[in-house]
């Protein structure tokens, strides 16, 4: 099939861009750029001896966006491109606003225009806000706590009702957890702008000297070892969830929601003590202050991507650290 992927030269982008060339699919990466590197297109096309096609622009040029849908004969849409820093989002929520709501509707009139209508929306567990209960399964009540996750939360909505209006629609919001790890050839990775938020991204820039050391957020929530657990799902499992869901939604029209998590959780220190086993590196570290906002723990029940999809995310936490490492060692050199 004729894949598009919007905001495919970034991190989980690259790494289903990769998957899906090796699976004999041809990928058409659409992105403006804004948080990655042109020379990411290289090292996909490095990794996957594959012609990917790449054209730069913004998904809110609706024009340019159905032009290459139907230059490309584009089958599928999966939809990546959009800003994800959850702090930055409260500080500037029209600029998200603009660019993942109005993004998204610009895409979706696209496909109407160029006559197609599947699509693979990047959701994230953000829009669940505080757990009622966990793990949090799809019907889990939904009530973001910040403009990221209302702004996906919205694009949900809105894909819900167009599938309603429209029965040819097939689509599905893939709500990721924390996605984590690297390609195992190391040439591609999570590489993001300015000073990182998540956890993975730090240590990486610790490692690197460009941060002193890592800052715990809190060593006293109601867990074992007092630091905050996560669901962290490695981005190569991640991507595989995306081809499921591609190869479900032929059959299966409407829109639906799965969770993609591994459903284990993991703390700060149980992440710390793998990437060390790994690295064979000792990562200077100390406890500070909680960060506002951050949850004592979450993760995911995944059954519903196990039933339909029949995926279930493979890797382990080591596995997340080793591949990690080698992509921190090598944007290192
Ligand atoms: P990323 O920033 O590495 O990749 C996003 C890509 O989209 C970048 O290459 C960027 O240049 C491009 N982009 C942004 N706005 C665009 C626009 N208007 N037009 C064209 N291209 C645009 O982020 P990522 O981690 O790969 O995340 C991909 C998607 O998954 C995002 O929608 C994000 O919200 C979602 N998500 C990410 C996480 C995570 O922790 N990484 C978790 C849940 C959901
Ligand atoms: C963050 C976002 C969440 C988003 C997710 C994507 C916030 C409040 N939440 O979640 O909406 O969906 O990223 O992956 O920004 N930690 C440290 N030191 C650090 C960084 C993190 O101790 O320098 C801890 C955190 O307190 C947390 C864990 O590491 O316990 C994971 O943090 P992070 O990678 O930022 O992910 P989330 O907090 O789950």
């Amino acid at each position: 099939m004729n894949i598009l992927l919007t905001g495919g030269m970034g991190y989980i982008g690259s790494h289903t861009a990769v998957l899906l060339a090796n699976t004999g699919h041809q990928v058409h990466i659409y992105d403006n750029l804004c948080n990655s590197s042109p020379s990411t297109l290289e090292r996909i096309q490095k990794i996957t001896s594959k012609d990917i096609g790449f054209t730069e622009g913004d998904v809110r040029d609706t024009e340019k966006l159905a032009d290459v849908l139907r230059k490309e004969k584009i089958g599928a849409v999966i939809h990546l491109a959009g800003l994800k820093a959850v702090g930055e989002s409260s500080q500037k929520p029209i600029e998200y606003y603009a660019n993942n709501v109005q993004g998204s509707i610009s895409l979706i009139q696209a496909m109407q225009s160029a006559g197609i209508n599947t699509l693979v929306f990047s959701s994230s567990a953000t829009v669940y806000g505080d757990p009622i209960y966990l793990p949090y399964d799809e019907e889990h009540p939904t009530k973001p706590t910040n403009p990221y996750g209302r702004n996906k939360l919205q694009i949900e909505d809105m894909l819900r009702d167009l599938s309603v209006s429209d029965k040819e629609w097939k689509i599905s919001c893939l709500r990721y957890f924390n996605p984590v790890g690297a390609h195992e050839s190391g040439h591609i990775g999570e590489d993001p702008n300015g000073i990182p938020n998540n956890l993975m991204p730090v240590i990486g820039q610790v490692v690197n000297g460009i941060l002193p050391s890592l800052n715990i957020f809190g060593n006293d929530y109601d867990t074992p070892d007092g630091t905050g657990k996560r669901d962290y799902i490695h981005v190569m499992d991640l991507a595989e969830g995306h081809l499921a869901a591609l190869v479900w939604l032929q059959s299966n029209p409407g829109c639906h929601n799965f969770n993609l998590g591994s459903g284990d959780s993991y703390s700060v220190l149980d992440l710390l003590y793998h990437f060390e086993q790994a690295s064979g590196l000792k990562i200077p570290h100390q406890v500070v202050g909680r960060r506002p906002g951050d949850l004592p723990e979450y993760y995911a029940k995944a059954d519903k991507a196990e039933k339909l999809l029949g995926w279930k995310a493979k890797k382990t936490l080591s596995d997340i650290c080793s591949s990690s490492w080698l992509w921190i060692k090598s944007s290192k050199n």
